[in-house]
C-alpha cells in the first residue's frame, strides 16, 4: 500500500462522491487531508470522522480564485506543506442541447470545471516549485476526448482541463511537478443520478450496476502519487483500461 505519511493532500469537491472517497483513502494511507467544497457541513462531518490531526475542512467555491488561494494558505499553515493537489470538484449541469442551453448556466459551469482546475493549479504551483516538487491530479473524463450529446459544457470544460494537465506537465516537469489526469469511467455518485434524470444520451440509460464504486478512482489517485505511474505524466490514466485495472487490482 502507498505510504503517504508526512504528505499533505488537498482535495476539491470532497463533500461527497469521488472526492470524499479519495479523502478517506489518502487519510488511510497516512496523509494529512484538506477538504474543500461549498457544503461546509458535509466536509466538516468528514473532517470530524477522519480526526482533527488528520483533516482540515475549508469551505470553498473553486470558481473563486481568492477562496482557493486562501484554502491553500490554510493547508500550509495547518500542516506545513502542500504535496498533492487533487482538482476533483465538478458539475455536469446544465445538460441540454447547444441550441437550447442557458448561456449563464453554461458559463458558470465552465467557471467550476475549467477555471476551478486552473485556480487549483495556479494556487498550488508556486509552493510546489519552491519546495522542489509536487503532484497535480486532475479528474478528467472520456468527455475530454469526444463529444457526448447534451454535454457541450462538460465536454468543452473537461477538454480544457485535460490541456491544463498537459500544460502543468509541459512547464512543470523540469521543476519536479508531476501532473496527471484520471478518467474514471462512470462512477456511482450523485453526478450519475443527475445524468440518469436527464434521459438525454446513452450514458443516462446505463444501469446503476454498470458504474464503478468511488473507491476505485480513490485507489487510482493514490497510486498516481507514486513513481509507478510516471509513464502517465502529462496525460490521462483511464480506469476503463483493463491493464490499469489489473495493475491496480480493481474488479
Ligand atoms: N461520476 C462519474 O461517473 C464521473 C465520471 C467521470 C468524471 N467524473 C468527475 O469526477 C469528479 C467528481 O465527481 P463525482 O462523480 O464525485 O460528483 P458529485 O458526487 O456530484 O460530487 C461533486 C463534488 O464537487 C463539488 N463541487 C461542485 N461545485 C463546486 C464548486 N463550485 N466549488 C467547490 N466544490 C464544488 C461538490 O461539493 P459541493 O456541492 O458541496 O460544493 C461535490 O463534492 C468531477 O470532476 C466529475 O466531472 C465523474
Amino acid at each position: 500500500m502507498t505510504d503517504m505519511t508526512g504528505k499533505t493532500v488537498l482535495i476539491t469537491g470532497a463533500s461527497r462522491g469521488i472526492g470524499a472517497a479519495a479523502a478517506r483513502a489518502f487519510a488511510d494511507a497516512g496523509a494529512k487531508v484538506v477538504l474543500l467544497a461549498r457544503n461546509a457541513d458535509k466536509i466538516g462531518d468528514l473532517a470530524g470522522e477522519l480526526g482533527r490531526d488528520t483533516a482540515l475542512a475549508v469551505p470553498c467555491d473553486v470558481s473563486r480564485y481568492w477562496e482557493v488561494q486562501a484554502a491553500v494558505d490554510a493547508a500550509v499553515k495547518t500542516f506545513g506543506s502542500l504535496d498533492v493537489m487533487v482538482n476533483n470538484a465538478g458539475v455536469i449541469e446544465p445538460i441540454a442541447h447547444l441550441h437550447e442551453v442557458e448561456p449563464d448556466a453554461w458559463g458558470q459551469a465552465i467557471d467550476v470545471n475549467l477555471k476551478g482546475v486552473f485556480h487549483g493549479i495556479r494556487a498550488a504551483l508556486p509552493l510546489m516549485i519552491d519546495a522542489g516538487g509536487g503532484t497535480i491530479l486532475n479528474i478528467s473524463s472520456g468527455a475530454a476526448h469526444g463529444p457526448v450529446e447534451g454535454w457541450s459544457q462538460y465536454c468543452a470544460s473537461k477538454a480544457g482541463a485535460y490541456m491544463l494537465t498537459r500544460m502543468a506537465d509541459e512547464e512543470g516537469r523540469g521543476k519536479g511537478i508531476r501532473a496527471l489526469g484520471l478518467s474514471p469511467g462512470t462512477v456511482a455518485t450523485d453526478m450519475q443520478r443527475e445524468i440518469k434524470a436527464s434521459g438525454i444520451n446513452p450514458v443516462s440509460r446505463l444501469d446503476w450496476s454498470d458504474h464503478i464504486p468511488p473507491e476505485w478512482p480513490a485507489k487510482a489517485l493514490l497510486w498516481m502519487c507514486t513513481a509507478d505511474a510516471d509513464d502517465f505524466l502529462g496525460r490521462d490514466v483511464s480506469l476503463r483500461d483493463p491493464d490499469i485495472r489489473k495493475r491496480l487490482d480493481l474488479g
